[in-house]
């Protein structure tokens, strides 16, 4: 569903990423890990067509991703970015509608169709009780939801989210995740997520990509990604992995 090719990227002469490549197929849900500054974003950017790559390719759904134009990336994948600023007075309804736009002809003519989308969103992200609220008079894990609702109301073939759950308690971490899940698993959406909290990505992703250093240092199965020896490498610390039966997952406690 998404591929690249030798990925290589810049900011001016400061080379942040290096022969990047890896696929993801459809119905799969990838976890991007790595420290801080080690280019995930960046990688996110390009995967999106935001950012040009210095060197080699991005392949969306079997097309190079620079011969589609904006609208026809929009009509295959959502975005849920690292911050999105929304201004005020726009109810959530009004938001979720926004995520019609590149199937929309004209950009003032809202169809049955939108509206019975919008509609069954709001319904499956469970945020029916505040659709006529406006954004801004919502909590920061109820206007994550609605980010959510907004790209799936684009119907994508894939979701690519960076750090969706970073200010969110744990209840909302554990509901926007397993909502990606269920996703993944019911409506055979790809999942590309760029996630900070290594227990989460080892419980919900099939698979994480690990970059250190501009490159990708490894790339499996979480079991495979995240070994100690891995985390003292990347992250320069001491971690005890172990599998909890409880939640049938593996856990990561650092211990310095
Ligand atoms: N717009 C920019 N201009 C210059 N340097 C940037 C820009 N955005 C990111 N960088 C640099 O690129 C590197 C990777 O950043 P980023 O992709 O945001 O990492 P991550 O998301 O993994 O924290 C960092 O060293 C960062 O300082
Ligand atoms: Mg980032």
């Amino acid at each position: 569903m998404l591929q690249t090719k030798n990925i290589s990227a810049s900011y001016r002469e400061t080379v942040v990423l290096e022969e990047v490549s890896f696929q993801v197929e459809e119905g799969e849900f990838l976890g991007i890990i790595g420290p801080n500054g080690a280019g995930k974003t960046t990688l996110l950017k390009i995967m999106t067509g935001v950012k040009s790559p210095l060197t080699g390719e991005v392949m969306l759904d079997g097309k190079d991703m620079r011969s589609l134009s904006r609208k026809q990336i929009a009509q295959i994948m959502a975005v849920v970015p690292q911050s999105s600023f929304i201004p005020p007075l726009f109810t959530v309804e009004d938001v979720v509608m926004m995520g019609r736009y590149p199937h929309q002809r004209s950009r003032f003519t809202i169809t049955k169709e939108d509206n019975e989308v919008v509609k069954d969103v709001i319904q499956k992200i469970g945020i029916t009780l505040f659709g006529s609220r406006f954004i801004n008079e919502l909590s920061g894990g109820e206007r994550q939801e609605v980010i959510i609702a907004r790209a799936l109301a684009q119907k994508p073939k894939v979701l690519m989210l960076d750090e969706p759950t970073a200010s969110l308690d744990i209840k909302h971490q554990m509901k926007i995740l397993g909502l990606v899940k269920m996703l993944v698993k019911e409506d055979g959406i790809t999942a590309i997520m760029v996630i900070h909290d290594l227990n989460l990505a080892a419980r919900f992703c099939q698979r994480l990509i690990l970059l250190h250093n501009c490159k990708i240092h490894s790339h499996g199965k979480p079991e495979d990604v995240l070994t100690s020896q891995n985390l003292k490498e990347v992250y320069e610390v001491d971690a005890e992995v172990n599998y909890n039966t409880s939640i049938d997952s593996l856990q990561i406690v650092v211990k310095e």
